[in-house]
């Protein structure tokens, strides 16, 4: 399984998807390959915002991520594309060269333990924000994340990916 998480600038919500994700995936020996994407081009390169670093750091989760720009080329190298909220989406929706790319398109709000009582929430942009905001954007990702390995684990995405398939 291949995983992209995307946000809007890859410095700060989707590097923090792909470390916790990576993390929690190593803990529970599950094989799935994470990479992070931004639709603008303006961090390519760049290592996550020191917010997301600092955040991350107090955690205990280690980012290993250089910013990198998602591309129309880049939906046949992913599974599952995982937007952190509905602008990403239709940004990503705008690119895909065809239905089958759409469709691997998700929020990763719909992986929130609480998504049954509160529908699928966006992610907050905390870029120019406190450091508060970046611990609620952890707050927030960290359990998400831990619902998409879940379903990992449980072989719940792969048998949903490969039943929307043609
Ligand atoms: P992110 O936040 O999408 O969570 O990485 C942003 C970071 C940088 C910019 C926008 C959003 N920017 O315009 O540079």
């Amino acid at each position: 399984m291949r995983i992209c998480f995307v946000c809007l600038g890859n410095i700060c919500r989707s590097p923090a998807a792909e470390a916790i994700t990576r993390h929690l995936a190593r803990e529970q020996g599950i094989d799935v390959q994470v990479e992070s994407a931004g639709t603008g081009p303006w961090h390519v390169g760049d290592p996550p915002h020191a917010g997301t670093r600092a955040e991350a750091a107090r955690r205990g989760i280690p980012v290993e991520h250089a910013g990198q720009q998602y591309g129309a080329g880049d939906f046949a190298r992913f599974d599952l594309i995982v937007a952190m909220d509905s602008a990403n989406v239709a940004d990503l929706h705008d690119l895909a060269p065809d239905a089958a790319s759409r469709d691997k398109v998700v929020r990763l709000g719909e992986f929130a333990p609480d998504v049954g009582a509160r529908g699928v929430q966006d992610v907050p942009d905390p870029y120019g924000q406190s450091p508060e905001s970046f611990r609620q954007m952890f707050d927030q990702v960290e359990p998400a994340c831990a619902g998409l390995v879940r379903a990992l684990a449980a072989g719940v995405l792969a048998a949903d990916l490969s039943g929307r398939r043609p």
